[in-house]
């Protein structure tokens, strides 16, 4: 191979700054003890907050489903790829969303793609939180609109934008995650709803942290706080509370048929297997008939953000305040070396939790980002705690450790 020269430069200034990033192979499922090389660790690292990903019936779907529908999908969903059981799919997820249609992906990621190129096109506006997702970032990039930003969860900034924009040919669209990723905040929706309606703009949302999560259903964030009106579009994913892999839009028939007709994303990539449609099938079944599932991992998540704001983290708990618990706790450090030296302080304590840097957050703000499951046990929060204020004491800036 020729590598030319700015791949190892642009290596090399990564390491420079703290923000080369390496994979860790895990040699176990998904679970809170994970194997990494011969040790067992216990993780705060995953989205798999229901435990669902190594559910023995959602396994079971799994393996049914390609005994009935073979591995691959063979095409895409327009040409061949399109199953009953993706059908099926996408009826059980409109009547969990209570909307008229769904669409599934392959990935979460494509699915706000698919949104947002097909709500929003070049002279279009989109505005969007600041704090969203890398995948929403990326959608309007696609979709060739002008891009406008507002501060994490500032409806009153977002009001502005949308005022600024009116006028002209041009739509508006509003987009936001609904929790956000990397610090578990939820966003204003009533106010984000009212003010889209009242502006005239489309408001799409990203469900993906808060699907199965939140809501007396687990049907969201939208659900928990009863906003109904105004959502042109809500994604979500099946690879975080529901355990599997692909993403999801639900919405009205008619815009889930233009997103069939033009989002290239959708159009231009094999279909999800059916037999992981049959696994989120099976997943959806538990979200829907096991809510002490989430209770208690909202309860774990209450209890955690006690103890640790006892023992003196930043969790960034202020400015926007957290208003709503999610399973996502960032403990909030600085500079990526402190972030990285405690992450490896850690890892050797046995406890793996990742290490989170820029560009996926601010510069200045890296963090551990702690995310939990149903399967954690009280004991299991205790030793994070102990280890974390233990590791806080040792920490040295090293590059080693694992990382986002
Ligand atoms: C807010 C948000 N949206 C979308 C995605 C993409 O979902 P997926 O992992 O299913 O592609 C993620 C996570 O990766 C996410 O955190």
């Amino acid at each position: 191979m020729a590598d030319p020269d700015f791949i190892r430069e642009t290596l090399d200034d990564l390491k420079a700054r703290g923000l080369h990033r390496r994979l860790v192979a895990l040699g176990s499922a998904a679970g809170p003890h994970v194997k990494v090389g011969r040790r067992s660790v216990l993780q705060f690292a995953s989205n798999n907050y229901l435990g669902l990903a190594n559910d023995p019936r959602v396994k079971q779907a799994a393996r049914a489903g390609i005994d009935r529908w073979g591995w691959g999908a063979g095409a895409s969903r327009l040409v061949s790829g399109h199953t009953e059981a993706h059908a099926a799919l996408e009826a059980d997820l409109a009547a969990f969303k209570h909307t008229e249609a769904a669409l599934v992906f392959p990935t979460g990621y494509m699915t706000n793609l698919a949104v947002v190129t097909a709500l929003a096109g070049l002279g279009d506006t989109v505005v969007m939180d600041r704090a969203n997702h890398a995948s929403l970032y990326d959608a309007v990039v696609l979709a060739g609109a002008t891009l406008v930003r507002y501060p994490q969860c500032d409806a009153e900034a977002a009001a502005r934008l949308l005022d600024k924009h009116r006028g002209g040919e041009g739509r508006r669209l509003l987009v936001t995650d609904t929790v956000f990723s990397m610090d578990g905040r939820t966003a204003p929706l009533p106010e984000l709803a009212d003010l889209c309606r009242r502006a005239g703009a489309m408001l799409a949302l990203d469900e993906a942290h808060a699907t199965g999560v939140l809501g007396p259903t687990g049907a969201g964030l939208a659900e928990e706080l009863a906003v109904t009106e105004g959502i042109t579009a809500s994604v979500g994913t099946l690879s975080k509370a529901l355990g599997g892999i692909g993403g999801f839009v639900a919405a009205s028939r008619q815009a889930c048929d233009l997103i069939v007709n033009r989002a290239r994303p959708f159009i231009y990539t094999t279909a999800l297997p059916a037999a992981a449609c049959e696994a989120a099938r099976a997943a959806l079944q538990i979200v829907r008939t096991e809510p002490e599932r989430r209770r208690r991992l909202l309860d774990l998540a209450n209890r955690l953000r006690t103890r640790l704001q006892e023992a003196g983290f930043d969790l960034a708990l202020e400015d926007p305040p957290v208003s709503t618990s999610t399973p996502i706790i960032p403990i909030i450090l600085g500079d990526p070396e402190t972030a990285l030296g405690l992450a490896a302080a850690l890892l050797g304590k046995g406890i793996f939790c990742p290490a989170i840097r820029p560009p996926t957050v601010p510069p200045g703000a890296s963090r551990l980002r702690v995310s939990l499951t149903a399967e954690h046990t009280e004991e299991d929060l205790e030793r994070l705690v102990a280890a974390l204020a233990t590791a806080r004491k040792e920490a040295a800036p090293q590059s080693q450790a694992h990382s986002d």
